[in-house]
């Protein structure tokens, strides 16, 4: 019996060793308890260039439909950025076509009282990247969604593409971008928009789950 509990005592503590091991957090920043896992390594390096470059406009495509409990699964995003833009003197402009996406990202924007910092659009991405005539300091592609579905693939890919040829002019030499979603079966949301623009001047900073480019001309 005795023997019997300590292999249980010891199965729960190695669970739980486990869980904070895979935990990834962006602890200060970001509370504790949210696990950005995939994201965190460019969610990080992202926050750094941001600071670095003093960074005043962001544009992100696809908003936090979970809000900061969707942190695993979609990255909630517009949160983080959200955040960082409201401390940096900085504003974002989130763009999502449905409405439930929409009135629940902005639903988390009103609790974490990121309002004066974020304003949370409700257009197709495209539409609305094709008006947008602001100088873009960053900018993070994560909307039409990925799936096992070959067709819905290649829909993704040529989506994000567009997105990114629709905002291209309004990008300069110091501008960020990062890509959600890439390392999935066929290349990812990013596979095109990467391709293109690998032949238009930029490069990769960090190929991961996220793929990172700025321009060759960068300086951080
Ligand atoms: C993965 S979620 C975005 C997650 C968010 N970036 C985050 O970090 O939490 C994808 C979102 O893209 C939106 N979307 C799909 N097609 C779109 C389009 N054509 N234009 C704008 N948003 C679109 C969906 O409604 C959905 O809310």
């Amino acid at each position: 019996m005795q023997y019997f509990l300590w292999v249980l005592g010891l199965g729960v503590l190695g669970f739980f060793i486990g869980k904070f091991i895979k935990h990834k957090s962006l602890y200060p920043f970001m509370p504790f308890r949210y696990d950005f896992r995939k994201r965190r390594g460019t969610f990080l390096k992202v926050l750094e260039l941001l600071e670095k470059t003093k960074s005043k406009l962001i544009i992100e495509t696809g908003t936090s439909r979970e809000g900061l409990h969707g942190a695993k699964s979609n990255g909630a995003a517009t949160i983080v950025f959200g955040k960082w833009a409201k401390q940096n003197s900085a504003f974002l402009h989130s763009v999502d076509i449905s409405e439930k996406s929409v009135a629940a990202s902005q639903q988390e924007v009103d609790r974490q009282k990121l309002n004066s910092s974020v304003k949370i659009h409700l257009s197709d991405s495209i539409a609305f990247l094709e008006n947008f005539k602001e100088r873009v300091d960053f900018l993070y592609l994560d909307s039409y969604d990925y799936s096992d579905d070959i067709d819905v693939q290649t829909k993704s890919q040529i989506h994000h593409l567009k997105e990114f040829k629709a905002i291209e002019d309004q990008l300069h030499d110091n501008s960020i971008v990062l890509i959600d979603d890439c390392d999935l079966p066929n290349g990812g949301k990013g596979k095109l928009v990467v391709e293109y623009m690998l032949k238009h001047d930029w490069r990769i900073l960090i190929n991961a789950y996220q793929i990172l480019l700025v321009r060759n001309k960068f300086v951080a």
